[in-house]
């Protein structure tokens, strides 16, 4: 069969490589891909806003199957159009789509349905969320409704902060996404990212993992879209992972369902295990990037049929089987990440770092100039991923091919892992 991925970061690089070494898959397009992605199958220009221009590529192509990698087109609807146009198409619709688009649709649906998240309330005008954290006191947490690119949530330790937060957000700090706000109870725990395959009415558990959101070592500094990651995640446990399908994933489905947008896609969920168990922090509609890069080299069965069964609502006959190792991603990052990254710098070792044992490298903010140089294009550029029996041997692997890596202009968190090392340390 025919495949379009639509994407062009390093999760788009990971699926594409799971997608290539599929028996089933006979030529893959990735649009716009990535150098990375450009080896795993035939990169193409196609205007993914244009979605009538993206149904002709696939009626020309005879693409069978339609993977949307980022949240953005979902949110626009491009899985509508394409599944209208009778393509079918990995990722929800839509309306399903809410889930991330907006926070507190999704805050809204907890409510309905009994789902374990932080104490909320939604604001339309300053004047009433102000009375809102005056009541509620602080630390408290300010999230805009719409997507915000990961600058949407501002984490208040004080009145002061929280209050200013709110001027950002309604005086336009965040364009259209701030015209709602959300405010919520600062819940205290670990934090987690769980994935699972949604078909509309069944869910299948994927895996675990955990993101590094902020900058710099020591979870300090602001807020990216994620410095690295390792799956599984040790926090959670076997038992954890029921309660979580139990309590939140099937809940939320069975909601959608009955709201009739019911989901389908990958639901990543943002949770935080707290002292009285796992609570959700957020919904995407979407794998994580760079989760997806520590997701994919663990997944030992075929993922084209998993996401066929998806698409077509038969996941409750699917099983996958999921490697035992740990893999753990850095992500190199252009300076002035994530304010004002360079771009331009040549990037050199590639090469070296992927003949590495237990080594991958997925690309993400890179082009290729005409002499075949890599070159950094984006704020995150490349992720190394080591792969071992302990996160601590991913961890080693992961920072060897960080070390084969010659690019002055790049830099990379040194802790990526710290948490689950030291758990493993303290055994
Ligand atoms: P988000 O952009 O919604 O993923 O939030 C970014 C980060 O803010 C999360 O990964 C958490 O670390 C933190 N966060 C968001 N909401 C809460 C909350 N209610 N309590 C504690 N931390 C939160
Ligand atoms: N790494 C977090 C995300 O993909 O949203």
């Amino acid at each position: 069969m025919n495949i379009l991925l639509i994407g062009s970061g390093g999760r788009e690089h990971a699926l594409a490589w799971a997608i290539s070494g599929s028996p089933l898959c006979d030529r893959l397009f990735i649009a716009p891909g990535n150098p990375g992605t450009a080896q795993c199958g035939e990169n193409v220009v196609i205007d993914i806003a244009d979605h009538p221009a993206v149904i002709a590529f696939c009626k020309l192509q005879k693409i069978d199957l339609v993977v949307v990698g980022p949240e953005g087109p979902l949110v626009e609807g491009i899985a509508d159009d394409l599944t209208a146009a009778g393509i079918k198409t990995f990722g929800p619709s839509k309306a399903a789509a809410q889930l991330e688009g907006s926070k507190g649709f999704t805050k809204e649906l907890c409510a309905e349905f009994d789902i374990p998240t932080a104490g909320f309330g939604r604001f339309t005008n300053a004047a009433a969320a102000k009375a809102y954290v005056a009541e509620q006191g602080a630390p408290i947490v300010i999230k805009a409704d719409g997507l915000a690119a990961g600058k949407g949530v501002v984490m208040a330790e004080t009145l002061e902060e929280a209050n200013a937060a709110i001027d950002m957000m309604f005086g336009g700090g965040l364009g259209a996404a701030g015209a709602e706000v959300v405010i919520e109870e600062w819940m205290i725990g670990e934090e987690a990212s769980f994935f699972a395959l949604c078909d509309g009415t069944h869910a299948l558990a994927l895996a675990s993992a955990q993101d590094h959101k902020r900058l710099s070592d020591g979870d300090i500094g602001p807020n990216t879209g994620g410095m690295g990651a390792y799956s599984p995640a040790p926090v959670m446990t076997p038992a954890l992972e029921a309660r979580v399908m139990e309590e939140i994933i099937r809940p939320t489905l069975a909601g959608m369902a009955k709201r009739g947008t019911p989901f389908k896609g990958v639901l990543f969920a943002g949770l935080m295990i707290t002292a009285q168990g796992p609570k959700l922090i957020e919904y995407n509609v979407r794998f994580g990037d760079p989760e997806c890069e520590v997701l994919m080299p663990r997944l030992k069965s075929d993922i084209v049929p998993a996401l066929l069964a998806a698409c077509d609502g038969v996941l409750d006959s699917f099983d996958l089987r999921w490697s035992d190792e740990a893999a753990l991603t850095v992500v190199l990052a252009a300076r002035g990440y994530p304010a004002k990254p360079e771009a331009g710098s040549v990037i050199r070792g590639i090469d070296r770092a992927q003949a590495l044992d237990d080594v991958l490298v997925f690309h993400a903010g890179t082009k290729q100039d005409a002499a075949g140089s890599v070159l950094a294009s984006g704020g995150r550029v490349l992720n190394l991923v080591g792969l071992g029996k302990t996160v601590a041997e991913a961890q080693a692997r992961a920072y060897a091919a960080v070390d084969a890596i010659d690019w002055p202009e790049g830099f990379c968190r040194r802790d990526i892992g710290w948490q689950a090392v030291k758990r493993e340390r303290e055994g």
